[in-house]
């Protein structure tokens, strides 16, 4: 049977993109390039043409595309042993979870897939620690968020978002969620004072998908005070920010605090396969009783496998000194770049996760165009909320993989300025 794509002349890209847009759902919009291969801080379209990539799928490739420790370390594990279950144990489990717990500081680790389920789980510890721990009457927990959060897709965490692209027509929501402005710790401390069923405050330690918002220094730790002092769980969500991203092991780190919660993905896996943790102490994890809580899928050995050599590679080619050393380079870059430049209204951003804010309105076109014009030079990144555009290559970049990536940006937005 000739396929739908046989009837026109296409190249192999337009062949690709055709067929997704035909077939598959239309719940993104992908900028035009088909990628094929990756190795490193590279990736290669179906053409062959060569790019840097400045999104590292929303941060989670930080070890770099297809690092062969990661590799090797999937690929031994898949001919072994893949999925059991939680019905019964596994070899490589409890190896992942001491991993975890040792290198993070937490008693106790859950492991599930997605971001969101690391999340959602955080929401649900919280939950049972209100009701078992604080003593709040039952159904009447709440739990804060800042305004501009993004922890994912499912309805939790819509009900927790303030983005109507992400709300839109999918109510009701849940209950039990309350916003307050980010980075704002006035507003935290008056819904701490007025409701005494508020049980946890779940903030990204930088809003990644909001646009790289950085909060004032010292944001963090006041957070943990004010936590403290209202007995109320601290949940750090770093699915985005965490696992040297930002230069430190956690974005926590550089205000030196521990949440009661913390919530990691993405790079967990180095981009390899689906992976996410919550990690808490005993008072919150041991909350969850047996058959509370779970996932199929979720600290299968394959998935143990990879993100402990994930880690690993972290740890062992120092990506957080690395990432916090090529971030200097970058935003000095930028900000050399913007004297001559008016499009950029600022950059910002800490280690390698980095935005430049266009001077244009939220609803421009001017953001994606200079992605599109950045992307034919063989630098690729993608505007996140109109006209911010997010520069969040993988943590292995090196000073002239760097250089090369600023000089693509220099020339783009001179050339449109
Ligand atoms: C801070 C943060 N939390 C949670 C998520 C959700 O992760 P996932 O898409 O793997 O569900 C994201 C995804 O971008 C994120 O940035």
């Amino acid at each position: 049977m000739a396929s739908y794509t046989d009837t026109i002349e296409m190249n192999a890209s337009q062949q690709a993109m055709e067929l997704e847009y035909r077939y598959g759902a239309h719940n993104y919009k992908p900028m035009p390039v088909v990628l094929e291969r990756g190795l490193g801080v590279h990736v290669w379209d179906v053409e062959g043409k060569q790019y840097l990539d400045f999104l590292s799928a929303y941060s989670a490739v930080s070890q770099g595309h297809c690092h062969p420790k990661i590799v090797d370390a999937l690929v031994a594990q898949a001919q072994k042993l893949t999925l059991t279950s939680r019905a019964f144990y596994n070899d490589k489990l409890g190896e992942c979870e001491q991993f975890l717990c040792e290198y993070f500081g937490f008693d106790k680790v859950l492991m599930m897939n997605s971001g969101v389920e690391g999340g959602e789980t955080a929401l649900k510890l919280t939950r049972k620690w209100a009701y078992k721990v604080k003593g709040i009457e039952p159904n009447k927990a709440k739990t804060v968020y800042a305004s501009g959060n993004f922890w994912g897709r499912t309805l939790a965490a819509i009900s927790a978002s303030t983005d109507p692209s992400s709300t839109n027509d999918y109510g009701p929501f849940l209950p039990g969620f309350e916003i307050i402005p980010f980075d704002d710790l006035e507003a935290l401390e008056n819904a701490f004072k007025s409701d005494p069923n508020i049980a946890g405050f779940m903030v990204e330690p930088i809003q990644g998908e909001a646009g790289v918002v950085v909060p004032k220094e010292g944001y963090l730790k006041g957070v943990r005070e004010l936590c403290t002092k209202y007995n109320v769980l601290f949940i750090a969500d770093e699915v985005q920010t965490g696992i040297g991203r930002t230069g430190k092991r956690l974005a926590c780190d550089w205000d030196n605090v521990k949440p009661d919660i913390l919530v990691l993905g993405k790079a967990l896996s180095g981009g390899v396969m689906p992976v996410s943790a919550a990690l808490a102490d005993d008072e919150v994890m041991l909350t969850i009783a047996p058959g509370e809580h779970g996932s199929t899928y979720g600290g299968n050995p394959l998935a143990c496998a990879v993100t402990v050599a994930a880690l690993q590679v972290v740890i062992d080619e120092n990506l957080a000194e690395n990432a916090e050393k090529m971030g200097q380079l970058f935003r000095s870059r930028i900000v050399d770049l913007q004297k001559q430049c008016s499009l950029i209204e600022v950059v910002r951003g800490k280690g390698l996760l980095n935005a430049i804010v266009i001077n244009d309105t939220e609803d421009s076109h001017t953001a994606m165009d200079l992605c599109y014009k950045m992307m034919e030079k063989g630098l690729l990144c993608k505007p996140t909320h109109g006209n911010k555009i997010r520069f969040a290559p993988p943590l292995v970049i090196n000073e002239k993989q760097m250089k090369q990536a600023c000089d693509i940006i220099e020339q783009v937005f001179l050339a449109n300025a």
